[in-house]
């Protein structure tokens, strides 16, 4: 059985309708203890089994290290997954702060890199990480644009972007795709970003669209330790978590109602946002890669959604 597929845009790529964010896999959620590459590639490879298809990294993730495990654990598998990587974020030493780098020669070397990384000839969606703020967004997404040219790239796509962005860069070059946080507790990009994309062709890509886990309802402050990225985020201070669990609370009373998990219901409200929307939830562990691919046929009731929609907004600012 594999997943029902969607295209990303009017007539773009066509992908499985849920795919798999891969940066946990390297860094983030957990201690390093917990990471096993490969356990990560038996997910990646069930991914392709189960019909997940767009599997999405970055060169900063690891940093430098996630693209070796991705294209590693796809292998001779290369070829059934639509691959996702980015560039313009650079990790500084230790890799934990990162900095913007939009100028086109250090978009040049970094498709360059990433192939290498990834061990393939081509990425399926190159997507620029951040706008740097120093460089015109136009200078940066041409050089993009070139990878496109040379046969590097298919397709072209902005993370974390306004709309005004999207008209620059869509005048240019087509964005294929937007990835931008979206979840039950983030609902920014429904303003604007998500109907300029139905508006455009593009795709939407909601990135932690379990809430970094918290929506899932198994995350608690003793299951967070010292080197998890949540420890310093706003959300998940003590007294945040506690205020947010009355959010999941609910996303688990719908849940029990219709025979789901919370992930998943959180997941299919993200599903039910627009046919042109594909969420990417991170795992890195099989129970939780088949759980969130089941979610891809759980369809939502009018009520369902309404109760959804009307959760209070969290507390804590998103980082
Ligand atoms: N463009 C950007 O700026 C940006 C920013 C952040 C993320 N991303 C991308 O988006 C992807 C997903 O976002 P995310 O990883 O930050 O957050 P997420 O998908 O909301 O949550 C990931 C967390 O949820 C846990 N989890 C996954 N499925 C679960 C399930 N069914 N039940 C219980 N827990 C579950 C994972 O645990 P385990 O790890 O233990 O499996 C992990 O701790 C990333 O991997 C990355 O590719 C992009």
């Amino acid at each position: 059985m594999t997943i029902a597929t969607r295209t990303l845009g009017k007539a773009g790529p066509v992908v499985g309708a849920i795919g798999l964010g891969c940066m946990g896999m390297s860094e983030k959620y957990g201690d390093d203890a917990e990471r096993d590459d490969r356990q990560s590639h038996e997910v990646l490879r069930r991914a392709l089994d189960l019909g997940i298809t767009l599997i999405d990294t970055a060169d900063a993730y690891g940093p430098y290290t996630n693209e070796v495990l991705v294209g590693a654990g796809l292998g001779s598998r290369r070829h059934e997954a639509f691959l996702a990587t980015k560039c313009g974020l650079v990790p500084g030493p230790g890799g934990k702060e990162r900095t913007r780098d939009g100028r086109p020669e250090y978009v040049r070397a970094a498709i360059d890199a990433s192939l290498r990384r990834l061990g393939t000839d081509h990425v399926d969606l190159w997507q620029l990480h951040r706008v740097d703020p120093d460089v015109p967004l136009q200078e940066t997404w041409g050089a993009m644009a070139e990878q496109v040219t040379a046969g590097k790239v298919r397709f072209l796509g902005l993370s974390e972007v306004n709309v005004e962005q999207l008209a620059e860069a869509h005048a240019m070059h087509p964005v294929a795709t937007v990835q931008s946080e979206l979840s039950l507790w983030t609902r920014d990009p429904l303003a604007e970003v998500l109907p300029w994309c139905e508006a455009h062709g593009a795709g939407f890509l909601p990135f932690s669209p379990l809430g970094r886990g918290f929506l899932t309802g198994t995350v608690t402050a003793s299951t967070i330790g010292g080197q998890d990225f949540r420890a310093h985020n706003p959300r998940f201070t003590p007294e945040a978590m506690d205020a947010n669990t009355a959010i999941v609370t609910s996303v688990a009373s719908v849940a029990e109602r219709i025979g789901a998990t919370a992930a998943q219901v959180a997941l299919a409200w993200v599903l039910a946002q627009g046919p042109h929307v594909v969420p990417i939830p991170g795992t890195k562990k099989l129970r939780w890669l088949e759980q969130n691919a089941a979610a891809a046929a759980l369809s939502l009731s009018a009520e369902d959604i309404t109760e959804l929609d009307a959760l209070p907004a969290p507390v804590g600012a998103r980082y």
